[in-house]
């Protein structure tokens, strides 16, 4: 065995399928050990079990990382994120289309500099981590570089992350906005240097209709046509002001997802972020494309966008997959995030349990993106992408999970009360990445 084999040892818990909405897990869809083992061996995990079942079976003198009282998890996967805009966040007092033009596109213009776009991304990358998410699916801006510093950052860490450069070629700056054929061959040539480089792959990225010509959108669909195996993300349905200005700009589609639907942007592999304000319709359509919203809570109660209807998509058998929005969102925790979309929830008596919220920052974000043969869940061939809570993280956290009396009650502990605090370290690759009490 070689130096990267190791047994973490703990309390473990992954979910094997959708726990679904019930105050209880649907039968068979959590792994939960008390005293669980996790055997990683050369980025990946080879084993799982009782530790004193694995036991026998361990190298002798193999390295056994102890977290017993913490709580052993996949890694938080975010899926939809804007790395370029962590130095705006709690920017005060704009909605949506005020915020871009005021904060947002001004600050993209910075990562015009290669060296900024990577110092921004290494931070982000640093953040990420401390907050316990191991993959994102990630903005950049509309210049290469930022998209050449956030994939050489990620690569450097051994992280499997989605990322892609922004098209934007009207309605914004002239410093930001591209042209269709200019973002097309720009985008072509990041394809060919990064798609399925390790463990990194491409998203194309047209920021929202508003900032793309017909033809850009067009010429977007046409290599996603080409390329399947390509993601997609972009905004839908966000903000009310932004939805009337869609349709004075694409006046012959009958609503914003029309828009994207006429350029054949709507696929399995297509993420909308927001998707707010849809009739039952519109999310029937992304439902049969097998598309997926991004639901990000602290990013729709920050700039005032609205309350998503969680219920109302999964009625429509809709995917919904977390997310933070930094920098519209508040937080990069995973944890945050839950906490919002829970409060969301109860402003819509649908409560979200706690199950179904890890459920969703992790193997149900990992099937929604299709990156579920690679992370989501702790059983052998996944990579080794892990996050250690700990109940006891502060003062508050261990009085309230002192008094717990069943893991949903800890969980749900955990998603309300915990942030970064509450992450004592995280793996990527089988590699410690992150540890809270390191010394400096
Ligand atoms: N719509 C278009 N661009 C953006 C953005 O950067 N953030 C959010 N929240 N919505 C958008
Ligand atoms: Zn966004």
């Amino acid at each position: 065995s070689n130096a990267q084999t190791r047994v973490l040892r703990g309390p473990l818990l992954s979910f094997i399928n959708d726990p679904g909405e019930g105050d209880s897990p649907a039968e068979g869809s959590v792994l939960h050990l008390e005293d669980g083992a996790l055997w990683l061996e050369d980025g990946r995990i080879c084993a799982v079990g009782d530790y004193q079942e694995l036991a026998p079976q361990l190298p002798a003198g193999i390295e056994v990382v102890d977290y017993s009282g913490k709580l052993i998890l996949p890694g938080f996967i975010d899926s939809h994120v804007h790395y370029a805009q962590l130095d705006i966040m709690a920017s005060y007092g704009r909605q949506l289309l005020d915020w871009l033009n005021d904060y947002t596109f001004p600050e993209e213009c910075r990562f015009a500099e290669r060296a900024h776009a990577e110092e921004v991304a290494d931070a982000f990358l640093t953040e990420m981590l401390r907050a316990g998410t191991t993959s994102a699916q990630v903005f950049c801006t509309s210049h290469p570089n930022s998209v050449e510093a956030f994939f050489g950052a990620s690569q450097k860490r051994g992280l499997r992350m989605l990322a892609g450069k922004v098209l934007m070629d009207r309605h914004a700056p002239e410093a930001l906005t591209d042209t269709a054929e200019g973002g097309i061959a720009d985008s072509e040539r990041l394809i060919a240097d990064w798609h399925g480089k390790g463990r990194l792959g491409y998203s194309l990225t047209p920021r929202f209709a508003p900032t793309s010509t017909p033809a850009q959108l067009d010429a977007t669909g046409g290599i996603l046509r080409n390329a399947p195996d390509l993601h997609l993300q972009t905004h839908l349905s966000e903000n009310k002001g932004e939805i009337a200005w869609v349709a004075e700009l694409f006046p012959e589609c009958r609503d914003y997802l029309a828009v994207y639907e006429r350029f054949g942007l709507v696929g399995p592999r297509s993420t909308f972020a927001h998707g707010i304000h849809l009739d039952q319709e519109m999310r029937n359509r992304l439902a049969a494309a097998g598309a997926n919203i991004a639901f990000c809570p602290t990013s729709n109660l920050f700039l005032g966008s609205g309350l998503f209807d969680r219920q109302a998509c999964r009625d429509a058998g809709l995917n919904t997959t977390l997310a933070s929005d930094v920098g519209g969102g508040t937080d990069l925790s995973g944890l945050a995030t839950l906490k919002a979309a829970y409060q969301v929830g109860q402003l819509l008596d649908q409560p979200m349990t706690a199950w179904q919220g890890f459920y969703r920052l992790t193997l149900g974000n990992a099937r929604a993106l299709h990156l579920d043969q690679h992370i989501g869940s702790l059983r052998p061939g996944a990579e080794a992408d892990i996050v250690v809570l700990d109940p006891a993280a502060t003062p508050l956290l261990a009085r309230r999970t002192a008094r717990t009396q069943s893991l949903a009650e800890t969980l749900f502990a955990l998603m309300i009360l915990g942030d970064d605090r509450t992450v004592y370290a995280t793996w990527a690759g089988g590699e410690c990445l992150h540890r809270r009490d390191a010394i400096a």
